[in-house]
């Protein structure tokens, strides 16, 4: 049976001793589910899956999704390749939560490394339970109530002003027009509370003032990726991180570049809307 090892940090733990390319028991399900729900992410080292093994081993925990923008494995729609050389750096500078310009945002991700680069390349993730924790009684009383605006066109907006950006996007923007989303969630399986913004997608408090909301949502974003709410992934071929969407942010070291780096990501979908 499947053992758990936590990280030394506020989030985070390692599974050993299950083997991925087989199918799993539901026990073995079960455990990893709550270990999810309890560390935020979880990590596996040594997968050698396929894209077929990939595929099963998410489809334990929902029913998958494609990204509107990123490319994909041939014959896996639902597997998105994230690939970074020379020629293509990474875009993606900012802590986030993926996909909350969604109504109901992504569950979790598997991400699956198949290249890492000698250096640099890791992916830091926070959490943002800890992060609701560690602010002052008045602070989360008066944020309870407040919603935010989360946009797609917000979040890709450096895309939108390349070079015919705003044709190649069109079609995405239209699918994804701005959603509201509670700046403070309850986890559905913990019942802990977190600060549901990040500095990606987020871009209004609504009952604020433009300046005021400015104001609020940079002091947030600020203070859940302080480094007491996060931990360090390590990437070596075959290691999986498996991230709960719902109570962290995430960002990539970018430090590889010019390095390869390839990943490969499944994302799950989630059935329970954040309100
Ligand atoms: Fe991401």
């Amino acid at each position: 049976m499947a053992k758990i090892r936590k990280e030394d940090s506020a989030l985070g733990a390692t599974i050993d001793e299950i083997d991925l390319r087989e199918p799993l028991q539901t026990k073995e399900v079960e455990f990893i589910k709550q270990s999810l729900a309890e560390n935020e992410v979880i990590f596996f080292r040594d997968q050698e899956i396929s894209p077929t093994q990939h595929k099963a081993f998410a489809l334990n925990f929902g029913e998958l999704q494609s990204h509107p923008v990123y490319p994909t494995v041939k014959g896996f729609p639902e597997i998105t390749i994230l690939e970074n050389d020379e020629d293509n750096p990474s875009k993606i500078e900012e802590w986030h939560t993926d996909m909350t310009f969604r109504k109901i945002p992504p569950l979790g991700s598997i991400l699956l490394g198949k290249i890492i680069p000698k250096e640099g390349g890791d992916t830091l993730f926070a959490s943002l339970s800890a992060a609701f924790e560690g602010l002052p009684n008045d602070m989360k009383n008066s944020l309870k109530d407040m919603q935010a605006v989360h946009s797609f066109e917000y979040g890709f907006k450096e895309s939108l002003e390349e070079p015919y950006g705003r044709e190649k996007l069109k079609q995405a923007l239209i699918d994804n027009p701005p959603v509201e989303h509670p700046v403070i969630r309850t986890h559905p399986v913990t019942g802990k509370r977190l600060i549901y913004v990040n500095s990606l997608f987020t871009s209004k408090i609504n009952t604020l003032n433009d300046s005021e909301s400015r104001e609020l949502l940079s002091f947030l974003c600020e203070h859940i990726r302080k480094e007491e709410y996060q931990c360090r992934f390590r990437w070596k071929t075959n290691s999986i991180a498996f991230w709960d969407n719902r109570s962290v942010i995430h960002k990539p070291d970018n430090t590889y570049w010019p390095q390869l780096r390839r990943m490969e990501r499944i994302t799950i979908d989630d059935t329970e809307s954040p309100y």
